[in-house]
């Protein structure tokens, strides 16, 4: 039975007797689910010390407390609502927001909350068998507290789905349990969700970089004309941060231990010998989720981009800040390639939006790159962390068939071929990452070698905190 212990909310579960059987139903095969997709090893014997969401006020929604993964609370939660909220971009400006899916525009707006509600269970499934390499039983906290928020998520884009598109939705709904990364038959939608996330160095970028373009992407989505869409992404987005908080100060802590391990064993010494990860390898993980993410956004020039911002479905990335909301004649000065050279030309600015954002999450990433070289100053390194190109591998969009070096300096596939894992992640890389993490850590206040402890301890316990503890 479902109840409002069960599954917090603020969405008056108990008075919708539809909705309420609608998401009886879903239930069981989500803990199903999780079950066989998520954690493995650490479904039944273990408690993790984990935020649950339990209201949307500033005590409710970072509430502390120990529980097994598969009893985890998992929530239905939309921001409060804005008093008389006005449509604020695209050709129904300044009309009131809608509290029901116009028909015109049902298919478009399932399709956005399909898209994004894939990549939910979809980034826990690929991170499935990072708890048995985990460097401390801190970091183990934050990857499970990452993986239920996530899946909270899913529930969040179902919730969605039951509550508005009928049996549609409810179809939808179950085929977000039935794809499965990185599967043959029945992959997720979106390839950088694919992609196999099995060492710490690859879930780090994978938090910073595409949890990164899941910030971009629920920011567009809550400026949304569709009302309980809007609060419902505004919601996901407090807990977004965190989830980038852990991949940043992740590969923080790994930057401040490969100096440390440098400075011990003398600069030129090669910092894998001693079990660190040199900076050339962390450069080669950042390129590869930096390009993949970049993907995430769409073609350069998309008329789906251009009909969604119309259509009052998705915005930009802090429309507010924007002097003109209706987009109609502005023109985007956008870099083509035509025969191996760069061309300018304007395009329209709402064919470009999947641009615009990409500009926006260029420059958030940007930020958190300068801060991790901080650190590297800081020790006195001359190296730096850069982010690549945007034309550099890319999958998506019009640089997709081409091949350019991380300065965007074109190549020939053959010169690709050769050099391309002078830049992202090669075989000998990944075998290296795991020989490093093959033995967990579970001692509290223990770290991996490779990685130093956090500044502090998670809701202002101490770091050697039993953040994971195991009952049996
Ligand atoms: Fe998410
Ligand atoms: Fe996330």
């Amino acid at each position: 039975m479902i109840s409002a212990e069960k599954i917090p909310n603020n969405v008056n579960l108990s008075d919708n007797k539809r909705l309420q059987r609608a998401l009886e139903h879903w239930q069981p095969k989500y803990i199903q689910w999780w079950r066989e997709m998520g954690p493995q090893g650490f479904q039944d014997y273990h408690q993790v010390y984990v935020r649950t969401a339990i209201s949307v006020d500033p005590e409710g929604w970072a509430h502390f407390e120990y529980v097994k993964l598969p009893e985890y609370r998992w929530g239905i939660f939309l921001a409060d609502p804005v008093h008389e909220r006005k449509i604020g971009f695209g050709d129904f400006f300044g009309q009131p927001v809608w509290q029901e899916v116009p028909g015109e525009f049902r298919n478009q707006l399932r399709r956005l909350i399909v898209t994004q509600g894939d990549t939910e269970p979809a980034s826990v499934e690929q991170q499935r068998h990072l708890g048995q390499r985990c460097p401390s039983l801190y970091d183990l906290r934050n990857l499970f507290q990452v993986n239920v928020e996530e899946g909270r998520h899913l529930w969040a884009m179902v919730y969605l789905l039951h509550s508005y598109f009928g049996r549609d939705g409810r179809d939808e709904a179950e085929e977000l349990l039935e794809r499965q990364s990185g599967n043959r038959d029945k992959p997720r939608i979106l390839e950088a969700f694919n992609e196999p996330i099995d060492n710490w160095l690859d879930f780090f970028m994978f938090t910073m970089f595409t949890d990164r373009d899941g910030k971009s992407q629920l920011m567009s989505l809550s400026e949304s004309s569709l009302d309980p869409l809007a609060r419902t992404t505004r919601f996901m987005l407090t807990e977004e941060a965190h989830h980038m908080f852990v991949g940043e100060t992740g590969i923080a802590r790994i930057l401040e231990r490969t100096c440390q391990l440098m400075k011990q064993a003398g600069f030129s010494e090669d910092v894998r010998t001693i079990g660190g990860i040199d900076i050339p390898t962390i450069q080669k993980h950042l390129n590869q989720w930096f390009s993949l993410s970049l993907d995430l956004h769409g073609s350069e020039v998309s008329s789906n981009a251009a009909s969604y911002f119309a259509n009052g479905l998705k915005g930009r990335a802090k429309e507010e800040g924007f002097e003109d909301h209706v987009v109609k004649n502005a023109m985007y000065n956008m870099e083509f390639f035509e025969e191996g050279r760069k061309v300018a030309k304007e395009v329209l600015m709402r064919n470009a939006m999947n641009e615009v954002l990409r500009d926006w999450y260029v420059g958030d990433c940007a930020a958190g790159v300068e801060r991790w070289n901080r650190i590297l100053e800081r020790y006195q390194m001359s190296d730096r962390l850069r982010l690549p190109d945007r034309k550099f591998n890319r999958g998506i969009g019009m640089y997709s068939g081409l091949h350019f070096d991380p300065h965007g300096v074109p190549l020939s596939s053959d010169e690709w071929e050769k050099r391309k894992y002078d830049w992202l992640p090669s075989a000998a890389d990944s075998e290296y990452l795991l020989s490093i993490m093959a033995e967990p850590v579970f001692e509290p206040g223990k770290f991996a070698n490779y990685i130093a402890p956090p500044r502090r301890g998670i809701n202002q316990q101490p770091i050697d905190f039993q953040y994971v503890r195991t009952e049996q």
